[in-house]
């Protein structure tokens, strides 16, 4: 029933403008060049060989980046290259596509499992953002890869290995980032085992003035943690420390980004920081970003660890479950740049 105006974007109408109705007011605008984040390299290689010295080294690093920043990227992670690039490469044949073929799996229902769209709640956010986007649950794959798109017909198979080995990958992040805060590397083990995986495939169609729209307003994910690929930079994070905005530059085309979310945020009892970041635009070629969000299961409630709780650092934060979180949106005309965490 709905509009989906970047179903055409704007350039492919060959408008030399950005609608009304995309533009951001002057004081939130993102800057055409912006400053370049300095993003802290975890060696995974180190990680899972090194001696154990070595290991305590990337484990402090973790630590520091998680605590002062919010993100880090991950060199080393044993992910092939080729799965990374076909992964990408996908993502762009779905956009490619034409409308009536994704307008299959549009809806507002932030409750489906499967969902196209281009604005976050489309006729429900006062300004639209620039970008076009996949939803899908990936964990278990068998339990939802037959709910994917099979248009393209090799979308399952290729996104499908991509989230299975992402998957496997953030098992590995969970442990060392629960051991970074000393609580042991099979704190959350098996509740990540059985928890969720949320894929949001993201299209950003150049934009004929990209200082005047946002790809996503500032947000925090609501996940432990998310994995990013990129096809080329246009992440901007809110630095924790100095308030500023910085670009995630270019990384080595096989490294991985990674952000803390809302809920290791509340598991640490605030020491870690859900990093607030956004996506800004360019006006020549599509930008393509991956983001896998990892977080316990559908009901299950993060709180926060008991052993972080004390005297001088009383808890601070109410648990909740990622149903709690998608009631909150459903149940709120908000846009996605809102926090749930703040609204506890
Ligand atoms: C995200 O918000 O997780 C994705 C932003 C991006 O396009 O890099
Ligand atoms: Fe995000």
């Amino acid at each position: 029933s709905s509009s989906f105006p970047m179903e055409k974007t704007a350039q492919e109408r060959g408008l030399p403008y950005v609608p009304e109705c995309y533009v951001i007011p002057t004081s939130h605008r993102a800057s055409l060049t912006p400053e370049v984040a300095n993003v802290p390299t975890i060696d995974f290689g180190k990680l899972k060989q090194g001696a154990d010295e070595e290991r305590a080294t990337v484990i402090q690093e973790i630590r520091t980046a998680c605590r002062h920043l919010g993100f880090f990227k991950i060199i080393n992670h044993g992910i092939h290259q080729s799965v990374l690039d076909r992964a990408l490469a996908m993502a762009l044949e779905f956009f490619e596509l034409p409308g009536s073929e994704k307008a299959k799996f549009m809806s507002n229902d932030v409750h489906k499992p499967v969902r196209y769209g281009t604005s976050f709640k489309d006729g429900v956010d006062n300004i639209q953002f620039w970008r076009v986007f996949l939803k899908h649950y990936a964990h278990p794959l068998e339990n939802w890869i037959d709910s994917w798109p099979n248009n393209p017909p090799s979308y399952r198979e290729t996104m499908g290995e991509y989230c299975r080995e992402v998957m496997k990958l953030s098992l590995e992040i969970t442990s060392a980032i629960t051991e970074s805060l000393g609580l042991g590397p099979t704190y959350l083990t098996k509740k990540m085992e059985n928890g969720m995986q949320v894929i949001t495939v993201n299209g950003y169609p150049p934009c004929p003035r990209p200082e005047m729209a946002l790809g996503l307003p500032p947000h925090s994910d609501y996940s432990c943690f998310t994995i990013v690929l990129q096809s080329f930079p246009g992440l901007e994070i809110m630095h924790v420390e100095d308030g500023k905005w910085k670009l995630i530059p270019q990384l080595e085309s096989t490294a991985l980004q990674v952000h803390v979310g809302d809920h290791f945020e509340v598991l640490s009892n605030g020491l870690y920081k859900s990093v607030v970041h956004r996506a800004t635009l360019n006006s020549d070629r599509t930008r393509i970003s991956i983001a896998s969000l990892h977080s316990l299961g559908l009901d299950e409630k993060m709180k926060t660890a008991e052993e972080l709780v004390n005297e001088e650092q009383p808890a601070r934060y109410r648990e909740s479950s990622f149903r709690d979180f998608l009631n909150f949106l459903s149940s709120n005309d908000i846009a996605e740049g809102t926090s749930f965490l703040n609204s506890l």
